[in-house]
């Protein structure tokens, strides 16, 4: 039997990340949204379209969610996307509203299902949507950090010149502002940056990296970026559904390791068919600590504002 992918949120995002799924014809897909007929449209679109692109997947669109019953892997992209000016965190309150009323129903519907949390603020609503399920942390994640990696791998290989397969990035930390892009970790086929970069220039890739998601919001005006996100969404689900053993970095349930206890937040970790396999722990330099204290703190401070309007 095909494995079944609930998408929550049918909006850029989701129904970006339904596309790639039922592309590659990974899975059936049913997109939910409260917007009436546009999840049932915008399925019927992509149904269409299995011919052309020889895929035997169903993909179905739906405003009750009770559709989603028994899926393997839920999504959750659903909720405001910021605007001009607006930072992650200012999402802080609407979305948490949507996210918990979303999770309340998976341990009813989707008992055994894997979660990866898309909405923003992203690693404080995979906090709540793990608080609220009460399922084991290893199946719930958030995705941030294999993004945030994307945009640095591609500013890195378009200063030098070379290409993005043979450029990987780490980015550690919360889906912030603070995020905590790592040059010791970042290559050209093994040779780290520092070795090909004057600090100068990594440190302006790295502000880059830090504002990518601002830079595509003040060109949008009217939404946030999708296109990276969904592609970013879809690695995590495949190294799930296809049990694939990928380290990537993804907000996780930290119980001790970095020495945090208690807190989701971006770090390497082995994503397989049990979802977060195992966190993979690095010895970081005093520099690097230093920074990834400062987005934990950041993160933490968003958890301790969240508990003021929703009871965990
Ligand atoms: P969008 O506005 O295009 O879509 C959001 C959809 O959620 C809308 O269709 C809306 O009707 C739906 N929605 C609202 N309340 C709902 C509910 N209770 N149940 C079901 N659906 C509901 O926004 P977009 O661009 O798709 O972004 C979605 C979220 O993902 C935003 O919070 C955004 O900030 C976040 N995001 C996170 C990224 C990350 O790296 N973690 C990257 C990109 C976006
Ligand atoms: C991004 O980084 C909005 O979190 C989203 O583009």
């Amino acid at each position: 039997m095909r494995k079944k992918v609930a998408i929550i949120g049918a909006g850029n995002v989701g129904a970006t990340v339904a596309q790639l799924v039922v592309m590659e014809g990974l899975a059936d897909v049913v997109l939910y949204d409260i917007v009436e007929g546009m999840p049932q449209g915008k399925a019927l679109d992509m149904y269409e379209a299995t011919p052309l692109w020889g895929v035997d997947v169903k993909v179905v669109g739906t405003n009750d969610l009770s559709e989603i019953r028994d899926s393997h892997i839920v999504v959750i992209t659903a909720g405001a996307a910021r605007k001009p000016g607006m930072s992650r965190d200012d999402l802080l309150q609407t979305n948490a509203k949507v996210v918990a009323s979303v999770s309340k129903v998976l341990p009813e519907l989707c008992p055994d299902a894997i979660v990866i949390v898309v909405t923003n603020p992203m690693d404080v609503m995979a906090q709540l949507c793990w608080q609220i399920t009460g399922f084991p942390h290893k199946r719930v994640m958030g995705m941030g950090g294999v993004l945030d990696s994307a945009r640095f791998r591609s500013f890195v290989a378009d200063r030098l010149g070379v290409s993005v397969q043979d450029t990987e990035a780490l980015v550690l930390g919360g889906h912030g502002d603070q995020m905590v892009p790592m040059p010791r970790f970042t290559t050209v086929r093994g040779v780290s940056i520092t070795e090909l970069l004057s600090k100068k220039e990594i440190d302006a890739l790295i502000e880059r990296t830090r504002y990518g998601g601002a830079e595509i919001v003040s060109l949008l005006k009217t939404g946030s970026a999708y296109y990276a996100p969904a592609a970013s969404t879809l690695q995590m689900l495949k190294a799930v559904l296809l049990d694939e053993k990928r380290l990537l970095p993804a907000a996780a349930y930290l119980d001790g390791e970095y020495g945090i206890k208690g807190l989701f937040i971006g770090v390497p970790v082995v994503l397989g068919a049990e979802g977060v396999e195992r966190v993979v722990e690095l010895q970081l330099t005093e520099e690097e600590k230093g920074f990834f204290e400062g987005s934990v703190k950041a993160v933490r401070g968003l958890v301790e504002k969240l508990k003021s309007f929703v009871v965990f």
